[in-house]
């Protein structure tokens, strides 16, 4: 049986340290679904069917990772994938408790899918979308942070 997991999130823009995630997580599973959560709640800085495409872009090298856009639960996505996996990075203590209850709430609604957390690279602990977005918006360069293909996509937005 394939191995298939997802890998959910915001990805409001994906961060070197997303795609760190999603490279290592695709040596491991025959397929990867990066899952973009379609938050209409949030106000997010590029809509997800631009976060979808940004992902793609992105991952070109990666024949097994298909990024998709999902609302409501992720375990709901995650079934009609036929994925038993869920995977999420975790950077430093504080991520674990929030990911954690993820986790265990995912647990409690679907118990044959398994959560794997993976230890986000140290070059990357200390990376987020929302920092992303801090520097842009100062104009302070986005290199180190984020994929060179989707700088300008970024900095058209502010
Ligand atoms: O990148 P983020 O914002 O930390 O990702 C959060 C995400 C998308 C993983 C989480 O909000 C999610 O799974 N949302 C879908 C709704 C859901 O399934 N909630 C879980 C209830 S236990």
């Amino acid at each position: 049986m394939d191995k298939i997991a997802v890998i959910p999130g915001s990805f409001d823009p994906i961060t070197k340290g997303h795609l760190d995630v999603i490279e290592r997580s695709a040596k491991l599973f025959d397929k990867v679904y990066v899952a973009v959560l379609n938050n209409s709640s949030k106000s997010p800085l590029f809509t997800s069917e631009e976060r979808v495409e940004l992902i793609k872009r992105v991952t070109t090298h990666l024949d097994n990772v298909i990024p998709e856009s999902f609302s409501g639960l992720l375990v709901d996505f995650a079934r009609a994938k036929n994925a038993r996996f869920i995977v999420k990075g975790l950077r430093a203590v504080s991520d674990y408790e929030y990911e954690c209850q993820m986790a265990l709430g995912n647990k409690i609604i679907a118990p044959e899918i398994e959560t794997f957390f993976i230890a986000a690279s140290p070059n990357f602990s200390y990376l987020s979308s929302s920092l992303v977005k801090e520097f842009a918006l100062h104009k302070a360069s986005l290199e180190t942070l984020v994929p060179e293909e989707i700088i300008n996509d970024i900095n058209q937005k502010f």
